[in-house]
């Protein structure tokens, strides 16, 4: 599994995963008049290898960028693969120069027509003010902190293994943002409470299924998912890819289609909580007032303007479960129906059968045979508009 390469190398702090162009056209369409006059930092980004600096340098006039900063951490081992970079002091030694680039205006400089790759190179290789060391490139270091607090909007994918750190830097300097991270770092207590007060929230192009990284040559390629490119370049194909931003974008507003009726039949209240369980996203009742626990996946299609996030059922955020109750009181959810005994063997039964939708789910048993986990961790939410019969 691609996940599995990836949680090896959040553990070996690897966090070498280059994002493709076309996901962040894909993403970047929906925002376009959010950018205007912005400054934008990418601060997580050699220049040279990073495809948001090619899109923001290249789109820099239409967009209508005020100026583009982007930074390079001296740990960045791929520094100066792409663009080739050849100046005064910084070709011995390129993997370990931390520096940054500041763009103010892209014109055509080659005079070939049209301002493209070749301008920004130009610019890059021709203009001293452009480009200058950083210490460390460490988007925590006081130096970039002071890019940071100069930019209107940050946009790259930081580091995996910080990426909460990164999120709270963002917060803490009150910045515009759209970075790409894993699905579930939602269920994190430093995020969840963004999310449920509407201070951060998913962006619309990536809701399944994987997306490819560019990774250095020294990472292994053991997984399915994983491969080299026409371009001689390995990839990883990882999975639960989203994007996180504070941007206002059209389709956060795209209210879910309800077709579903409540029936306590269908929908089983959990043993300790006042919530009903609903298993898929599409399957949320139309007429259900209280609290229901859905997927985290429903975050893909959450509409402020139609539901209230009002919990999670996870470990971190106990304090945010709707009454207040410690977490030990809640770590038991389950559906009422599917409870495995202990005589249905041993620790686990993988072959609970849930009624209603037929599905087959994993449940835990504690030592004593108590349950301590059900398999599928929950939010809470409530319709605001429940539809009266
Ligand atoms: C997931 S990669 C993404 C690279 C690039 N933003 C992209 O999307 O193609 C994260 C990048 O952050 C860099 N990095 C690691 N730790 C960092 C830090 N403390 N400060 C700034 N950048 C860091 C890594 O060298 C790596 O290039």
């Amino acid at each position: 599994m691609a996940n599995k390469n990836l949680n090896a190398a959040k553990t070996a702090k690897k966090d070498e995963f280059y994002t493709q162009l076309t996901d962040i056209e894909r993403e970047l369409q929906h925002y376009w008049p959010h950018f205007r006059d912005k400054v934008v930092l990418c601060n997580c980004d050699d220049p040279y290898e990073s495809n948001f600096f090619k899109y923001f340098a290249l789109r820099f006039n239409q967009l209508g960028l005020k100026k583009l900063i982007c930074t390079c951490y001296n740990g960045s081992p791929v520094q100066g693969n792409e663009l080739l970079l050849h100046f005064d002091g910084f070709d011995a030694e390129p993997t370990k120069i931390a520096y940054k680039v500041e763009i103010t205006e892209v014109k055509d400089l080659n005079g070939d027509g049209a301002v493209d790759l070749s301008d920004v190179r130009y610019l890059l290789q021709n203009d001293k003010n452009v480009l200058s060391t950083l210490k460390t490139g460490d988007f925590r270091d006081p130096e970039c902190i002071e890019l940071l607090k100069q930019a209107d909007i940050v946009v790259t994918n930081p580091p995996f293994s910080l990426f909460r750190d990164f999120v709270g830097q963002l917060i803490k300097y009150d910045k515009k943002f759209l970075i790409i991270g894993n699905v579930m770092s939602v269920t994190c207590k430093e995020i969840f409470p963004l999310i449920i007060n509407n201070k951060l929230w998913l962006g619309p192009s990536i809701t399944s299924g994987d997306r490819k990284f560019n990774v250095p040559s020294d990472y292994p390629l053991d997984a399915a998912g994983c491969g080299v490119d026409e371009d001689g370049r390995n990839y990883i194909r990882v999975k639960g890819v989203r994007w996180f931003t504070n941007l206002d974008h059209n389709k956060r507003h795209d209210k879910l289609d309800l077709v579903c009726h409540f029936s306590r039949e269908e929908y089983p209240m959990y043993d300790n909580f006042d919530a009903i369980d609903v298993g898929q996203t599409s399957d949320i009742p139309m007429d259900y007032d209280g609290v229901m626990g859905v997927p985290i996946t429903f975050l893909d299609k959450y509409c402020p303007e139609q539901f209230e996030i009002v919990g999670l059922s996870q470990i971190g955020c106990h304090d945010l479960l709707p009454d207040k109750k410690k977490y030990n009181s809640y770590k038991e959810i389950v559906r009422e129906t599917d409870i495995p005994t202990k005589s249905s063997g041993g620790k686990t039964n993988e072959n609970a059968v849930l009624p209603g939708k037929g599905t087959k789910k994993t449940y835990y048993l504690g030592p004593s045979g108590e349950i301590v986990h059900s398999e599928a961790k929950r939010i809470f939410i409530r319709n605001k508009h429940p539809q009266t019969i």
